[in-house]
């Protein structure tokens, strides 16, 4: 399986130093954000991976990671042209992954599980998304899923709810068959501007195609500054 890394965005809520520098070239623990997407896709078995960024810093990455022979993984990169929303940047994945399935990873989520038994599962659907979740306190910053435990689904997900309606979210990994590009030309941009993954997601789920796991070990979406260094005191406690 291909996997896709989505490292490029505007990092506002860490500026002003992403004025400058891209969010995923910072620091966690001694490595750059974005080694842990690579390690953690390589530790599954997956070595083709695709790198989206944004223009400005593609040389950045390309200086920093090469072809990627130092993580024995094959890197390849594109530029999303502007930071039109997550589905936006998965869209130009397209040509890379062709009609097989894939992972979407975002490169500023640090985790501690492995990938290979959640990746296993998806290899065993015959088709759809599987996504995974995380119990959170707070989940008005995230995508929340809501869960029907009679029937081990979720019934919804509400991108950044005004309220805490379900404890889990929805993070930043993302398994989908090749379907995922067909509903991401149908939908619109939200009220923010963006071409939002949830839509998608919502889109599988609606088809009943959206299956989940819920991660046990550690999780952190590092895009602000109380997270970022969360996933720094992680890696130094518990990683290294
Ligand atoms: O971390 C999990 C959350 O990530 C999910 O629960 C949400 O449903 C999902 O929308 C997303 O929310 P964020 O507000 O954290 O997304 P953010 O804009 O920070 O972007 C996440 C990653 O995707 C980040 O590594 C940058 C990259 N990105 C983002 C945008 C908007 C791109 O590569 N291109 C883009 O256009």
């Amino acid at each position: 399986m291909k996997g896709v890394i989505l490292a490029g965005g505007t990092g506002s809520r860490l500026s002003p130093i992403t004025k400058i520098m891209n969010k995923h070239l910072l620091p966690v623990g001694p490595f750059p954000m974005i080694y842990w997407s690579i390690i953690k896709l390589k530790e599954a078995g997956v070595s083709e991976i695709l790198i989206l960024t944004n223009r400005e810093h593609l040389s950045s990455f390309i200086q920093l990671l090469g072809l990627g022979e130092d993580y024995k993984v094959n890197l390849q990169y594109k530029v999303q042209e502007d930071a039109k929303g997550i589905a936006d940047a998965v869209s130009y994945a397209k040509s890379f992954v062709k009609n097989e399935k894939f992972i979407v990873m975002l490169g500023d989520n640090i985790f501690e599980d492995s990938l290979t038994p959640y990746i296993q599962s998806f290899k065993k659907q015959k088709r759809g998304a599987r996504v995974l979740l995380k119990e959170v306190s707070n989940t008005t910053r995230f995508g929340a899923a809501v869960l029907d435990g009679k029937n081990n689904v979720i019934s919804s997900i509400v991108e950044k709810p005004k309220e805490t309606i379900s404890p889990y979210c929805v993070t930043g990994i993302y398994m989908y068959d090749e379907n995922a590009f067909k509903y991401i030309d149908s939908i619109q941009a939200s009220d923010r501007g963006e071409l939002e993954i949830t839509d998608v997601n919502n889109l599988y789920l609606s088809e009943k195609q959206l299956h989940y796991d819920i991660l046990q070990g550690w999780w952190v979406d590092a895009g602000t500054w109380e997270s970022y260094y969360q996933a720094n005191s992680f890696v130094y406690k518990r990683l290294m």
